[in-house]
């Protein structure tokens, strides 16, 4: 039966989409807006194929959500649309609160109003699947445990912030309406189509180019990296086996500091296109710091390894090795995503920045 994708020209919804069609899970009404982060492109290999639609369109356009509902009465709506980068919810935060917060809210009212038109067992089957972050909760000290589902948001980003009050929407949508929502709240997700403005993407695409590699203050912050194909797979098992109402962490386990990340990167580029002169890291160049920059992320991940047996199955290195080699071997989609409004954005974000 079919599903309803938000946001899948996008990194981690056009990994999903693909490996959906990948598994023979069924049809694809795939709803993007095409900022700059959607790109058709990611989606060439399903052009020919019927079970997937796309439209273009914005998920506040409540009409076009009720038309879709209505035409192809999903079985469930996977909600990954939104803007998702933090420096850019610094700069402009307007547009995080439009898609995020108001472009969820106009997909639970008409989700809603839909499904409780249908007969009671197609609704109690139907499902709302939120894909969420690891910064509603905010920022970890070094020896704080990882974060866990009940731990009290405290969104420190514009991005985090918008985030968060979509979060609540979907517990209040349950809570009140009986709406049947799930939620899952990942770490940094890396892999294929990632779009170079987020730190992995950004740092090899600098680093094959000579470019420097623009580590924010000290590159001691940490992130929990996680494989995008782990993550995946994490959304289709809560979309199947997930008790309704709950949220759901989701993490790589695999902890790192930025500088860690970008030497590893560095070491892997030394290996697959070295440079006579001297080694990628050279490249490293320590700049100002992002405002209200996030210490450190992590996830406990327990919940989701008991109730519904997922783990990741890719390991930092190996996930790293996979992710270098795409971006290597794919210079046309790279070239298409770094022309004209890309050049704008790391203008803006990096001309005023300096050494840290
Ligand atoms: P992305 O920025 O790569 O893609 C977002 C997609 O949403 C794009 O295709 C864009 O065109 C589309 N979009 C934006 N506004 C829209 C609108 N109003 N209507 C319809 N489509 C719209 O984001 P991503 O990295 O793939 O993230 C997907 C989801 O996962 C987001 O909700 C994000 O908050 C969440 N998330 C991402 C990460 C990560 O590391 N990338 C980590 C945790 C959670
Ligand atoms: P990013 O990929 O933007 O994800 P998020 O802010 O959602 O975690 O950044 C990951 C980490 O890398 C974060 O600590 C900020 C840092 N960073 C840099 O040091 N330099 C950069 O140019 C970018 C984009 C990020």
């Amino acid at each position: 039966m079919t599903i309803l994708v938000t946001g899948g020209a996008g990194f981690i919804g056009s990994n999903f989409v693909l490996d959906w069609f990948a598994q023979g899970a069924g049809p694809v009404i795939n709803l993007d807006k095409l900022t700059y982060a959607g790109n058709p492109a990611n989606l060439q290999a399903l052009k020919d194929n019927p079970e997937h639609v796309f439209v273009h369109g914005d998920i506040c356009d409540r009409e076009l959500v009720r038309s879709l509902l209505e035409r192809h009465a999903p079985r469930a709506i996977v909600h990954f649309a939104a803007e998702s980068h933090v420096d850019r919810s610094i700069h402009g935060p307007a547009e995080f609160v439009q898609t995020n917060i108001l472009g969820t809210f106009a997909l639970l009212e008409e989700a809603r109003i839909w499904a409780e038109k249908q007969a009671p067992s197609r609704h109690e089957d139907f499902r709302f699947l939120h894909v969420s972050t690891d910064e509603v909760f905010g920022s970890l000290g070094p020896h704080d445990p990882p974060f866990k589902e009940s731990t009290p948001f405290a969104p420190n980003s514009p991005y985090a912030a918008s985030k968060a009050a979509a979060d609540h929407l979907v517990r209040a949508y349950h809570h009140t309406y009986g709406l049947p929502t799930l939620s899952v709240n990942c770490s940094n997700n890396y892999g294929p189509y990632q779009f170079p403005e987020k730190l992995i993407p950004l740092m090899i695409l600098n680093a094959i180019t000579h470019k420097p590699l623009p580590v924010y203050g000290e590159g001691g912050n940490v992130r929990d990296w996680l494989y995008v194909q782990d993550h995946c797979t994490a959304i289709r098992r809560v979309l199947e086996r997930g008790r309704v109402g709950e949220s759901y962490n989701v993490g790589g386990y695999n902890q790192k500091t930025n500088l860690e990340v970008v030497n590893a990167i560095c070491a892997l580029l030394d290996e697959a296109r070295p440079n006579r002169k001297s080694p990628h890291s050279m490249l490293i160049s320590f700049v100002k710091d992002r405002p209200g920059h996030d210490r450190r992320y992590a996830m406990d991940a327990a919940k989701i390894a008991i109730q519904l047996e997922w783990t990741p199955s890719e390991s930092f290195d190996s996930g790293l090795r996979k992710t270098v080699a795409w971006y290597l071997d794919n210079p046309d989609w790279v070239a298409h995503v770094t022309s004209g409004a890309y050049r704008h954005w790391i203008e803006k974000n990096y001309a005023n920045r300096g050494e840290a």
